[in-house]
């Protein structure tokens, strides 16, 4: 499923030294092309919602309509008030860095098999000749509990298993309850969104970029969309790192501390009948720093048939936007190809 590629962490100490070079593979000479837009007035500029104000009967509906247009307009957002305590977060912050921080053969334990995405290791890469990200990761699948494989859940820190069940079961509350109120935006009844999702699958992400020297010149995770239906990450250490295209041009995130960043995935695009967008973002790494970031993906149920919502391609004058696909085989679709722009979601378009 993915090409065996060195190990980026472990790359990283020789290529930083002095009289070292990035090796080829890895320099993007499209890193430096576009417009970056940085500064506070950037993130001030992303939506921020209130998820108390959307569950506080005063201030609801007008929540709910900020949330709708934030996933209308940019795809992205900035969760605030969301609930999940502080200690929880803080807690799989530090087992997260302490996994990284690991000897590699103690990390390698976890280390991925080449023909599914679970473990520690790198991803989409599916050619000799492809160029490759600055990053490595640690995929894992959260819910339903069945799905788990603990052969894959770091023993170390003792405190990991734990603390990223606590971390899985309060993001996945979050996401139902933003997933419901995404329904009452849209007009259409919770239950048929949530028969998508149900049983509320879930994978992490944990993004690894080690620093670089050459930080221009790489990429820690090239373009992409996520295929998932809601995407919540979260800055594990404080370095940020985060771009997402707006209107042709790149803009820095800079997420406030404990916040989630949420975005909206292919799947959602698909459900929402284009309503919702799926937005092209991608990371960059720091020279000095190492950034580690966590997302957690909200997945559509392996049988599920994704495709437009009936309801909404009714209101549509019966005109469904893309082709349906069940979601197993849309993820294979994904998870075959390299990281690429919106070229999975654009590939469904009728
Ligand atoms: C992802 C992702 C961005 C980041 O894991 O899908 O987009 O900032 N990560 O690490
Ligand atoms: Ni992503």
């Amino acid at each position: 499923m993915s090409l065996l590629v060195p190990n980026v962490q472990e790359l990283a100490q020789t290529c930083n030294r002095p009289d070292q070079q990035v090796p080829d593979r890895y320099v993007r000479p499209e890193a430096g092309a576009d417009e970056v837009i940085v500064g506070h007035g950037v993130s001030a500029a992303i939506p921020v919602i209130d998820l108390a104000k959307l569950l506080h009967p005063e201030s609801s509906k007008e929540e709910c309509a900020k949330l709708g247009s934030a996933c209308q307009q940019w795809g992205f957002f900035q969760l605030i008030n969301h609930g999940v305590p502080d200690d929880v977060i803080s807690d799989v912050r530090r087992d997260l860095t302490e996994f990284f921080s690991l000897p590699m053969e103690a990390k390698e334990a976890y280390a991925k098999s080449p023909d599914d995405y679970e473990g520690y290791g790198q991803h989409f890469v599916v050619s000799e000749k492809q160029k490759l990200d600055w990053g490595d990761l640690l995929h894992l699948r959260l819910r339903p509990v069945e799905s788990r494989d603990m052969r894959f859940w770091p023993a170390h820190p003792p405190s990991f298993r734990n603390s990223m069940e606590m971390y899985s079961s309060e993001t996945a509350r979050v996401a139902r309850c933003l997933m419901e109120f995404l329904a009452m935006d849209m007009g259409v009844d919770p239950e048929s969104l949530m028969e998508i999702f149900r049983g509320q699958p879930q994978t992490l992400r944990v993004n690894y970029y080690p620093p670089c020297r050459q930080a221009g010149k790489v990429f820690g995770l090239s373009p992409h969309c996520d295929a998932a239906g809601l995407t919540l990450l979260l800055q594990v250490n404080g370095v940020q790192g985060l771009q997402i295209r707006k209107d042709g041009r790149w803009l820095a995130v800079d997420a406030p501390d404990g916040a989630f960043v949420v975005n909206v995935g292919d799947t959602l695009e698909i459900a929402s009948n284009g309503r919702y967008r799926s937005i092209e973002h991608r990371a960059v790494v720091h020279p000095e720093k190492e950034r580690i970031s966590a997302a957690v993906f909200h997945q559509a149920c392996r049988n599920a048939t994704v495709g437009p919502l009936p309801e909404l391609v009714t209101k549509d004058g019966g005109r469904p936007v893309y082709r349906s696909m069940v979601y197993e085989d849309f993820m294979k679709r994904f998870f075959s190809a390299k990281l690429d722009g919106r070229a999975n979601v654009e590939g469904l378009r009728i």
